[in-house]
């Protein structure tokens, strides 16, 4: 069975877009693979984190993978630090990354674009830890949303670049991006990413939104003087986008939905997208309510650190020794 692995950064609240764009397809994934997916709480500190809020993000999030369908009994689900194996493998894989690579990353790149200030070491060197988390687990197949293509783009090039220098050792991971709904995007400006850290909040859906709250959202969706309700990214950026919502969430292709709304106008649409979204959200977030009263957390962390740590300190020794800093046999 080929292995698949990925993660989320529960650096605020889970969002719509990570659940089209990632969190679902890991779901629908588990039964064919051999799933890893971790919680990269490592990764979130890269910029700054209030303690209290992180603490409650963080079980939030992992009460949502539950919630959304990842079963423990079929994936394995960890939190990134409890495998200290990755972090130190993240080290020697940093040591193997150019700067320049670093420098072309795109998240980096918008970030200095910006201007933004206090843009800390941690974050100019997460993709090589990125690798790490994947190549740790010689993960054949990486989910994720558009976005983060570049990065395991990366982690290919440090499994080459290894395999190269010493011998064959990691397994070369390939992205997985679904062709609808990789880049969900802010319904307040459908030219910028839906993200988690939306400034004015009316952008992006969480996934523990309230449904009447994010019901508003899409209803208030920015759209185009157009007037009618088709799949054009360029001209109809905000449409398309809902187009993409709710062909995602209910598996009607978007061909069919343009075709049935034909003639009518963009309420009726975003009346019918805020229906889909809001019974999706109704399920998980019930489901997560009786997550979050068990006491099913902690166990699935343990079990999942112990069947994670044993292949990333296998993996690791092999690369110390590989690398010539490890003399035990
Ligand atoms: P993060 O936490 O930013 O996003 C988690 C996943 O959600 C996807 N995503 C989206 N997809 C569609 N539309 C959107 N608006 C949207 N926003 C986010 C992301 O593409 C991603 O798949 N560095 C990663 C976490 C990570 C990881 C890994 C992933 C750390 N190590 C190893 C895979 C393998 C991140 O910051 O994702």
């Amino acid at each position: 069975m080929k292995r698949m692995l990925s993660g989320i950064k529960p650096s605020g609240q889970l969002t719509l877009g990570n659940y089209i764009g990632a969190l679902r397809n890991f779901v629908a994934y588990q039964d064919e693979y051999e799933m890893f997916v971790f919680i990269a709480n490592l990764h979130c500190v890269t910029v700054y984190q209030d303690p209290k809020e992180l603490r409650k993000n963080l079980k939030d999030a992992i009460a949502l993978y539950l919630a959304c369908g990842l079963d423990p009994q079929k994936s394995c689900i960890f939190l990134q630090s409890d495998v200290m194996e990755q972090a130190q493998l993240g080290f020697l894989l940093t040591c193997n990354t150019y700067m320049g690579e670093l420098n072309r990353m795109t998240q980096y790149k918008d970030k200095v674009a910006k201007q933004e200030t206090n843009i800390t070491a941690g974050l100019f060197v997460y993709p090589s830890l990125m690798a790490a988390d994947i190549l740790a687990y010689d993960a054949d197949y990486v989910p994720v949303g558009d976005d983060q293509k570049q990065h395991v783009e990366l982690a290919r090039d440090l499994a080459e670049r290894f395999n190269n220098r010493y011998s064959p050792t990691f397994v070369v991971p390939e992205p997985v991006v679904a062709k609808v709904g990789a880049r969900i995007m802010s319904l307040s400006d459908p030219t910028k990413k839906m993200s988690k850290s939306d400034e004015t909040n009316k952008g992006c859906i969480y996934l523990l939104d309230d449904l009447a709250v994010a019901r508003k959202k899409i209803m208030s969706a920015v759209t185009d003087m157009v007037g009618a309700v088709q799949y054009d990214k360029v001209n109809q950026p905000g449409i398309s986008n809902l187009l993409e919502i709710m062909s995602s969430l209910s598996g009607e292709p978007i061909d069919s939905i343009v075709t049935r709304f034909e003639g009518k106008g963009y309420g009726e649409f975003k009346k019918e997208v805020a229906d889909v979204v809001c019974e999706t959200l109704g399920t998980i977030q019930a489901k997560y309510q009786e997550i979050m009263e068990s006491d099913i957390i902690e166990k699935v962390l343990e079990d999942g650190a112990n069947k994670a740590r044993y292949i990333a300190h296998k993996k690791l020794m092999k690369v110390q020794k590989k690398i010539g800093i490890e003399i035990r046999k």
